[in-house]
């Protein structure tokens, strides 16, 4: 039996698992097999694909204490670490967050009481006291021309290629014009926009049930990968959203998409397939995971774990790098298309087409995005663009593999202001040329001190200098022994041969945009310290890291153009309560809400660091959440959590919105581990056993995107005033006019 999501419990401490089943029985480190084998093709069962021998501590003696003096005040704060705090058996940071929830938060911006952790069985989406959610749009939700409301039973390929596609990622809402984009936390979004979605990956085991044959199971699941752009209004700012199904700006970006591709490796021999002689143009996206909105409204999207898809044919030692093999995948699609199987003649190059950060302008939906291969090719988690002082074009990102590294990229060309077609044309060109550096950190504390436990070292932080190690710079290779094409194409290769630092896989790489200082989200690395592999370094303390860390990275002179920095640890993360190794800036690690496994970052306007997580319900047995870091004054590492996904979801790509007091986030893979004869979660439609599914409603997961909102904000537009039940054919419901909501369910109904 479902207990109805109203009545399940919310702030109790240790609430029991909700839902028929059983909680997981995660014990391992590791997240669901189900989620290694479809999102990263089991990655952590393969060896690191990183086996380069790159020294860390090569100039760590040299450059250590000359550099300390610029760490100022951060160091001093480091240094009032309470190192009792931090021993297994202090007051439970479960009590802790309780008491916390009973107050009004922390610094400025959104006002909430941290919510208490959900046990990782909890089928709930779980928001603070004061606030409701409600979705704006789930899998299936139909949003072109011809697109039917959602039928698990009648689903196809063409139907897919019309509705909102599966596993979300990257979000933002983009205000109506271009020219009213903001950095983060700043933009007004009034009461139009465009939500832009990343779709990763699916899930077949819980999206069909075994009418489907394979190869139309497999055709659905291409067309519900890439991104979906979708208008939004609502009645006024700060009140839920609601989604037009017939916008001209609403668009499908699939495997089947047609993109430009740009940048230096524009053309070369390593682009070419016989599909694509000029290897300039190349169909579809894939694995897109997170990304980010450009300073001049375009948003950027980052090609993962895209060896997943295809089968090469073993000769190149360089793809394995890359994790691709000559072996079947798991998606088959190898079975349906030639160009995903590297043995067919003339598609040998194929799997070099993704890998990249694409840019896609939501404003233009005739115009085809662009991979940019002046950006790199490695696992982009994504991509995030602050403008340098100069108006330079600077873009951090994230290799999300075991060992990988952290990148930077900045624009030979500067920022053009203002929103004309000029402007945004010369604008959209920025990321076509540059520089591509990668990130070396030196730590300051002796390798003694850094054991592999997480003990702070005696100068009281993990912090240290980096430099930014160019890989092409002003047109030019400087990786000695590789041409700028192949810099590009094999991008990890030249990382590794600079002596790039290996990072418990950097995730988001987000700058702060009132402090211009850049936060690594480290999610975890449980093979660092195994045999063979790179012990703990001062940048990735831990051994066996299950839980991961963040990192701040503070430019020289405050040039986002800099090729040196400093950088310390902001918070060594997991649950206090149980273990010892955390570290929260020196903040009392009994008064933070237990944070596990951070992917995810984002800022609201006063400059806090939200953070959402992949991987809690593997590691702490919590379901993944998102969570508020206070990054200044005597509060700075304390993390307060916002909100809780249901159960085996992952929080992704959040947005906070302070001034309006809403948050959205998008809830990838809920119920992943489950089956469709045995779900394991009925986000968010939450239908009861047995109860009438009206159209469009489904008793099963939906990946979807969420907002949340303060109470008596307004009945969510797709709903009341004559909506109710008369949607028997799935068309034209809703107000009318193509405006619609995703269902017609009493929402708000979960607190
Ligand atoms: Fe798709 Fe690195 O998470
Ligand atoms: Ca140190
Ligand atoms: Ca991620």
């Amino acid at each position: 039996m479902t207990i109805a999501p109203e009545s399940r419990p919310l702030l109790e401490l240790a609430a029991p698992p909700t839902g028929p089943h059983d909680g997981p029985h995660y014990a391992r480190g590791k997240r669901s097999a189900v989620t290694c084998r479809l999102k990263c093709a089991d990655a952590c069962s393969h060896p690191a694909p990183n086996e380069s021998a790159n020294e860390y501590f090569r100039d760590v003696a040299a450059r250590a204490l000359s550099r300390r003096v610029l760490l100022g005040g951060l160091a001093a704060a480091a240094a009032t670490v309470v190192v009792g705090a931090q021993v297994a058996g202090a007051p439970g940071a479960s009590a802790a967050t309780s008491a916390g929830a009973a107050g009004r938060g922390s610094g400025k911006g959104l006002a909430f009481g941290a919510i208490a952790p959900q046990d990782a069985g909890v089928d709930a989406f779980v928001v603070p006291e004061g606030y409701e959610w409600s979705p704006i749009i789930r899998w299936g939700d139909p949003i072109l021309p011809g697109g039917r409301a959602f039928d698990p039973a009648r689903q196809s390929p063409e139907q897919q290629a019309r509705q909102f596609g599966y596993n979300v990622d990257y979000l933002d809402i983009l205000p109506a014009d271009p020219g009213d984009v903001r950095p983060q936390g700043k933009t007004k979004r009034g009461t139009r926009g465009l939500l832009v979605s990343n779709h990763e990956y699916t899930n077949a085991g819980i999206m069909f049930d075994a009418s489907y044959d394979a190869a139309t199971r497999r055709a659905i699941e291409r067309a519900a990968w890439g991104m979906s752009v979708v208008e939004v209004r609502r009645d006024r700012e700060g009140s839920p959203w609601t989604y037009s199904r017939l916008s001209r700006l609403n668009r499908r970006i699939t495997v089947d998409t047609e993109f430009r591709v740009d940048g230096p490796a524009a053309g070369s021999y390593l682009m070419r397939t016989v599909a694509d002689p000029s290897g300039t143009r190349v169909r579809g996206t894939l694995n897109n995971c997170a990304g980010g909105t450009t300073p001049w409204g375009t948003v950027v999207s980052g090609e993962e774990n895209y060896n997943a898809n295809f089968r090469v044919n073993g000769k190149d030692p360089r793809d394995a790098r890359y994790g691709l093999k000559d072996a079947a995948t798991s998606y088959g699609w190898e079975l349906d298309d030639p160009r995903f199987d590297g043995r067919n003649p003339g598609y040998e190059y194929e799997s070099h087409r993704f890998g990249w950060v694409v840019e896609v302008d939501p404003y233009e939906p005739d115009e085809a995005p662009v991979k940019h291969t002046a950006m790199g090719r490695f696992k982009h988690e994504g991509a995030n663009v602050i403008l340098s002082k100069r108006g330079h074009a600077v873009a951090y990102m994230g290799d999300d593999e075991r060992f990988d590294y952290v990148y930077k990229y900045v624009s030979k060309e500067r920022f053009r202001e203002g929103s004309s077609r000029a402007a945004r044309r010369h604008n959209k060109t920025l990321l076509s040329e540059g520089d591509l550096y990668v990130a070396r950190f030196a730590g300051d504390s002796p390798a003694a001190e850094i054991d592999g436990s997480g003990a702070v070292p005696s100068d009281g932080g993990f912090d240290g200098t980096g430099e930014w190690v160019p890989l092409v710079k002003d047109g030019t290779s400087r990786v000695p022994g590789m041409t700028v094409e192949e810099v590009l194409v094999f991008t990890r290769l030249a990382a590794d041969a600079v002596g790039a630092t290996k990072m418990d896989r950097p995730e988001d790489v987000e700058p702060n945009p009132l402090t211009g200082r850049i936060y690594v989200a480290c999610t975890n690395n449980t093979d660092r310290g195994k045999a063979g592999k790179e012990g703990a370094t001062e940048p990735n303390p831990r051994t066996t890291n299950r839980d991961g860390h963040v990192v701040e990275i503070i430019e020289d002179r405050g040039d986002q153009t800099a090729t040196t920095f400093t950088w310390n640890l902001l918070l060594v993360a997991g649950d206090p309560s149980v273990n010892d190794s955390t570290y929260f800036s020196g903040f009392p690690a009994d008064q933070v809400s237990p944070i596990s496994c951070p992917d995810n970052l984002a800022f609201d306007a006063d400059g806090n660091l939200w953070i959402s997580t992949d991987g809690a319900p593997s590691t702490i047995q919590k379901c993944d959440g998102l969570f508020k870091v206070t990054l200044t004054g005597s509060r700075r590492g304390r993390v307060e959590q916002f909100l809780s996904v249901p159960r085996e979801a992952e929080t992704c790509g959040p947005v906070v919105d302070s001034r309006d007091q809403m948050v959205y986030v998008n809830v990838q893979h809920p119920g992943e581990n489950g089956s469709t004869d045995d779900q394991h979660s009925f986000f968010p439609d939450y239908l009861g056993e047995g109860e009438r599914a009206p159209a469009g409603a489904w008793r099963g997961p939906r990946p979807s995107t969420i907002q949340v909102y303060k109470t008596g904000r307004g009945e969510h537009p797709g709903h009341g005033n004559g909506h109710g039940n008369g949607h028997g054919d799935g068309h034209g419901h809703g107000k009318g006019d193509g405006w619609d909501g995703p269902g017609p369910f009493p929402w708000p109904r979960h607190r």
